[in-house]
């Protein structure tokens, strides 16, 4: 796999952390120096993916927009779609088809913030035939993630959210998927939370035997509640000011 294009999702409601995301999108919210969505996207610019689609709802585009514009103040080039409604991760990822152009993406969820280049692994990942690879990272609290079940070096299963998770390896929202995957969406159903679920797309690939994982290094948090947005908060001032490819603002 030559080129891989970049897809930050940054849909959904942020029901968890209302009332702070009544008037404003989740990803626009401040977590250390910058707005949550800079994070993601600074990672993709940092391993040298520079075609990025950003997705978000129609609420709030207006503003991802103002706040990221054109990319060419990233030395990138930001590409918008809208997600009408919030039916999952997966879904938001279907709107991506026409953007991969035929080609792989790695897709970073907007509100993953983490310290680790993913360079190495994208690199490993444009190493393989085909499928698709995933970062895992051990976690305390696995039931709120999805959950890799990995024997012998290989993840068998992936359980979105369980009770009884059988690991604490939880899938990290970086993503990386060969063009089969829009076939792959096509095909899904929504789970009993009426999305179209990210885990059900890994377990394809994992019934394929093609789904490759990394274990990511460093720390890693989402920010999708207020315990760890706190945490995202805390974990992203020790980020060195000069560490991500920002902007250099007026
Ligand atoms: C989503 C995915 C889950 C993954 C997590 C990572 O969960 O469904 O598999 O582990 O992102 O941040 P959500 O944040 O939508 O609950």
């Amino acid at each position: 796999m030559e080129r891989v294009r970049g897809v930050v999702l940054a849909g959904g409601t942020g029901s968890r952390l209302y009332p702070l995301t009544k008037v404003t999108n989740k990803h626009l919210l401040p977590v250390g120096r910058y707005p949550m969505i800079y994070y993601p996207v600074a990672k993709l610019v940092q391993a040298q993916v520079t075609d990025i689609l950003v997705v978000t709802g129609p609420e709030h585009m207006g503003d991802v927009v103002n706040l990221l514009g054109s990319g060419s103040a990233w030395n990138a080039r930001f590409t918008y779609r809208v997600q009408d409604d919030p039916g999952g991760i997966a879904q938001a990822l279907a709107l991506a088809r026409d953007f991969a152009a035929g080609g792989a993406v790695v897709a970073v969820l907007g509100d993953n913030i983490f310290d680790a280049s993913i360079a190495p692994f994208l690199r490993r990942f444009q190493g393989q035939e085909r499928g698709a690879r995933i970062l895992l990272k051990e976690v305390p609290d696995p039931e709120r993630y999805g959950v890799a079940d990995v024997r012998d070096g290989h993840v068998v299963g992936i359980e979105e959210k369980p009770a009884h998770p059988r690991s604490r390896l939880c899938v990290t929202g970086i993503y990386m998927y060969d063009q089969d995957v829009f076939d792959v969406i096509a095909t899904l159903r929504p789970s009993g939370r009426g999305e179209l679920e990210i885990s059900d797309v890994n377990n394809h690939y994992v019934r394929a035997g093609t789904l490759a994982y990394d274990e990511l290094p460093g720390w890693w948090t989402d920010a999708g509640t207020l315990p760890s947005l706190r945490l995202a908060n805390e974990l992203a001032l020790g980020i060195p000011e000069d560490a991500l490819p920002v902007p250099k603002h007026r």
